[in-house]
C-alpha cells in the first residue's frame, strides 16, 4: 500500500490505459482524508479534467447541496473520488478495462481514508463495488455490509439533473446515510 503523497504521484504518471491521452488532468479525489465517510462517482466529466477536482461542474453544485442537507462537506467531513481518475472521452461509460486499469488506486485510497461508509454515486459505481448485477432504481437506498465498511448507493446528481422525479427518493436515501452514520456512532 502506498503512502498518500507516492499514491498521488503515482496517479499522476498514471498510462494504465488509453485515457491518459486525451485527459488534462488526473482527477484524484477531494476532501477529508480521515473521513468516515467515503463518496464514490464514476469519472471525471469536463469540467473535472479541466480543474483536477471530481464533482465541479453543475453535477458537483447539485452534490454539494446534496451533501450539506446532512451535514457533510468535502471541506470538512467526507472523502469524494471516481472509479476512473480520468475523464472518458465524450462523458461515455468508463469501459470495463478502464476500471480493471484503475480500481487498485481506488483500493488504496480505501486503505487509507479508512471510511465506515462508502456511497456509490450512480449505477456504474454501484455495479463495480456492490454487485455486478446491481439495479439503482430497485436497490438505491438499501444497505450492505461488506468486510468493515457498509455500503449504499444512491442515484448519481446527474441522473437527478435530468429527472427531478428522482430527487424525493434520493432526500430519503440521504437521511438513511445519516442515520447509519448515528447507528454507527461517527462523529460527522
Ligand atoms: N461525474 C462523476 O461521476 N464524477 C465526477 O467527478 C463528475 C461527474
Amino acid at each position: 500500500m502506498l503512502s498518500w503523497e507516492e499514491l498521488k504521484r503515482e496517479c499522476d504518471q498514471c498510462v494504465r490505459c488509453g485515457l491518459c491521452e486525451t485527459r488534462h488532468n488526473v482527477v484524484f479525489g477531494v476532501g477529508n482524508e480521515r473521513s468516515d465517510i467515503l463518496f464514490v462517482g464514476e469519472g471525471p466529466g469536463e469540467q473535472e479534467d479541466l480543474r483536477g477536482e471530481p464533482f465541479v461542474g453543475p453535477a458537483g453544485k447539485l452534490l454539494d447541496d446534496m451533501l450539506s442537507i446532512i451535514d457533510l462537506s468535502r471541506q470538512e467531513n467526507c472523502y469524494i473520488c471516481n472509479i476512473v481518475k480520468c475523464r472518458p472521452p465524450h462523458n461515455r461509460d468508463p469501459l470495463e478495462t478502464e476500471q480493471d486499469a484503475c480500481i487498485g488506486y481506488l483500493r488504496n485510497q480505501v486503505a487509507l481514508v479508512k471510511p465506515k461508509i462508502i456511497v456509490c454515486l450512480g449505477r456504474i459505481a454501484a455495479k463495480r463495488l456492490i454487485d455486478p448485477d446491481y439495479r439503482i432504481t430497485r436497490q438505491h437506498g438499501q444497505w450492505v455490509e461488506k468486510g468493515s465498511f457498509w455500503m449504499t448507493a444512491i442515484y448519481h446528481p446527474s441522473a437527478l439533473l435530468r429527472d427531478v422525479t428522482k430527487r424525493p427518493e434520493t432526500f430519503d436515501d440521504l437521511l438513511s446515510i445519516r442515520e447509519k452514520a448515528r447507528q454507527l456512532g461517527l462523529k460527522l
